[in-house]
């Protein structure tokens, strides 16, 4: 098969990784880029360290509004696919560039392949919820990390084309956490013990657009007077800035860093005595590690996490964050293992028996 995978943003990079390895092995896949992340801490580094192919395409669409970015992404993509004419198009998670390719090759009569289908927040004032909804009505071939997720497609009538393949982020952590350890000196770096920090990282629209949520979570961190390590995302520093906030947390205690690299994230998380966050990936990834999870956000699509009493929803409120930050302290079993590292060769078969 000729296969078109379209990533554009951090977290599909890290996704892609495994995923190409596979691919490749038995087929013909070309890599589309939509350029929708572009500092090199945001993109290249993710292709260096998790040794992704050079994109075959990179669409340069860059930052704009909603609109324009997805539409930018199509009027793009489509000369490209028209192109190269791929037997299927996968794309994956739920960022424009994951909305604008399904519809594109949805549009061009194109088999579509959707990773990490059927998860949903059911708030729809997110932006990441109405992608996903987009990407899995109009996908040929509906890929899903969790039960949860086949039975949001159940419910949507979706699930004759949904599969169960576990997360492909499992696979991505089991295939680097080794070389992570040997390559990152990120703790020596930044001179932190094992379990003697918080991490945090915020990039959640309803979090970072918003003055009075950004100001809280931002009070809670300095009001919180543990070492927090906090590599900013690029739209918060943004934010951040517009809203006068950098010096609330300019403070010994709290170290502004750049955006990482993938193994740097990996050991800091691993090391890390709690997390707080409103990233998907990272609330997924400090329950593999069974890092204590404080998500800044009121609901969440990774429901297990919550259930099992891994990650605890601290939404925006200050006084809850630092209750969370100060006495949030699992213990319990975890049910879920998202797959256990198997997604990549799940979603493979699945793709081929499409
Ligand atoms: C996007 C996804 C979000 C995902 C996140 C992963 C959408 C709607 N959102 O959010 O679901 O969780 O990626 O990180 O697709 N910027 C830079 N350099 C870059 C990229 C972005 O400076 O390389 C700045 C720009 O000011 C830009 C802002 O960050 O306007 C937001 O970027 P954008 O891609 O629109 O959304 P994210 O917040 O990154
Ligand atoms: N990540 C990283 N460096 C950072 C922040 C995150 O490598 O500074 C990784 C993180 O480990 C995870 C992925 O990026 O694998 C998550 O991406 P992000 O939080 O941007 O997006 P989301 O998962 O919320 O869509």
């Amino acid at each position: 098969m000729k296969i078109a995978s379209i990533v554009g943003a951090r977290p599909q990079f890290v996704k892609q990784a495994p995923l190409s390895r596979l691919l490749r092995k038995k087929h013909q896949e070309i890599i589309i880029h939509t350029g929708q992340h572009y500092d090199d801490n945001m993109s290249k580094i993710f292709f260096s360290e998790l040794k992704i192919p050079e994109p075959d395409y990179n669409l340069g669409v860059g930052s704009s509004s909603h609109a324009r970015q997805t539409a930018e992404i199509m009027t793009r993509l489509e000369p490209v696919l028209e192109k190269e004419k791929p037997d299927l198009v996968i794309v994956l998670g739920d960022t424009n560039t994951t909305a604008a390719g399904a519809l594109t090759a949805a549009k061009m009569g194109i088999k579509t392949a959707h990773i990490e289908a059927g998860m949903r927040s059911f708030d729809r004032s997110m932006p990441e919820e109405l992608n996903r909804i987009v990407a899995d009505h109009l996908s040929d071939l509906l890929l899903c990390p969790t039960k949860e997720a086949m039975k949001n497609l159940k419910n949507e009538g979706l699930g004759k084309k949904a599969s169960l393949t576990g997360d492909i982020m499992i696979d991505a952590i089991k295939e680097f956490l080794a070389i992570a350890e040997k390559k990152s000196g990120i703790l020596k770096n930044l001179k932190l013990e094992s379990k003697g920090y918080l991490l945090a990282t915020i990039h959640r629209a309803s979090n970072t657009d918003n003055m009075e949520n950004l100001k809280s979570i931002m009070s809670a961190f300095a009001e919180s007077r543990e070492k927090i390590i906090f590599p900013m995302h690029p739209r918060t520093r943004k934010f951040i800035e517009k809203y006068g906030l950098l010096n609330k947390i300019k403070k010994p205690e709290i170290q502004i860093v750049e955006p990482l690299g993938y193994f740097d994230m990996l050991i800091l998380e691993k090391n890390a005595k709690k997390i707080l966050t409103d990233s998907g990936g990272v609330q997924k990834e400090a329950y593999f590690f069974k890092v204590p999870c404080i998500t800044l956000r009121e609901n969440t699509e990774w429901v297990e996490t919550v259930k099992d009493g891994w990650n605890t929803l601290a939404g925006t409120n200050r006084k809850k964050i630092l209750d969370a930050a100060r006495n949030f302290n699992p213990k319990g079993k975890q049910s879920e293992d998202y797959g256990g590292g198997k997604a990549s060769r799940k979603i493979l078969e699945a793709i081929e028996s499409l």
